[in-house]
């Protein structure tokens, strides 16, 4: 029997996996809730205990997990065993998985195909593709193929070669284009926006247009959601950073601290001492 998780707070709240309906369900009652992205078992386990109720396994990976200098060539070969790490880590968070850059764009049925794996093999509960009125026909297969969709708009980084660079999206007379293309994917049927990189005007717009969430990143306020890379949440990954970054700790700083004091135990012969050496 389905279950009603209308009245838990996606936060921290319940124990049952969280559904692309309890996310809907959020936004009428203006609950903003995290998403976080996430590549590997540990974070994911402690992101799930912590309660972030959606982890995205981004193609985000391919710079700061596999070292590309884009989103660019991470393949989906290369991207599901991190989706499988995830969700085998996670009993709480709704999983979802990014469509990599060349698994979609040729034709729908790529698309159902590459959703499939991320489904079946990774364990996914949902996959994000980037784009709005050129991808809807693909939304709705996915969709009638049983897969949650999230959407993605504004500056897309699969397609930083058209944009010129990594520039913000729906200035102007763009926003209105890009509000209608967020009422087009709520009809296609995606079930969440991922707005990225757009004044925060236009992100309001898009978010008092359409009844599914909106996610923001670098997107500001007045969206129903919030997501960031994990690495630079977390103050990991070196400056200089998006504007729209803000960094919680100083990670980075930690691990340097860590890593020069082990150096310079071994060089010194005080590690390891007799507590941690077997007798
Ligand atoms: O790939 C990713 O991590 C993303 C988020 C930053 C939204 O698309």
């Amino acid at each position: 029997m389905a279950q009603d998780n209308s009245a838990i707070p996606l936060y921290g709240g319940s124990q049952s996996r969280i559904t692309t309906s309890s996310l809907k369900n959020a936004k009428p009652s203006n609950e903003k809730w995290p998403m976080l992205t996430c590549y590997d078992s540990l974070t994911a386990s402690l992101f799930d205990e912590l309660g972030v109720p959606v982890l995205l396994v981004g193609d985000s990976a391919a710079m700061v997990f596999l070292g590309y200098d884009s989103t660019l060539p991470i393949t989906l070969d290369e991207l599901i065993p991190l989706v499988r790490a995830v969700s085998r880590s996670t009993s709480r968070a709704l999983v979802v998985a990014d469509l990599p850059f060349g698994s979609y764009q040729a034709c729908v049925a790529d698309a159902v195909r590459a959703s499939i794996r991320l489904v079946k093999e990774g364990g996914a509960q949902a996959v994000k593709i980037e784009g709005g009125t050129r991808v809807t026909e693909t939304v709705k297969h996915l969709v009638e193929a049983g897969i949650p969709v999230m959407g993605h708009l504004g500056l897309t980084p699969q397609s930083v070669n058209v944009f010129g660079g990594y520039k913000v999206q729906g200035r102007g007379d763009a926003a209105a284009e890009l509000v209608r293309e967020a009422k087009e994917l709520e009809l296609a049927g995606c079930f969440s926006i991922v707005l990225e990189a757009m004044p925060a005007d236009t992100a309001k717009a898009i978010t008092e247009a359409v009844s599914i969430p909106t996610i923001g990143i670098g997107a500001g306020i007045d969206v129903d959601a919030q997501v960031l890379v994990w690495q630079d949440l977390a103050g990991l990954t070196k400056s200089p950073l998006p504007r729209f970054v803000k960094r919680y700790a100083d990670m980075r700083t930690t691990l340097t601290q860590a890593v020069n004091q082990f150096a310079q135990e071994v060089k010194n012969k005080d590690f390891p001492s007799t507590e941690h050496t077997y007798q």
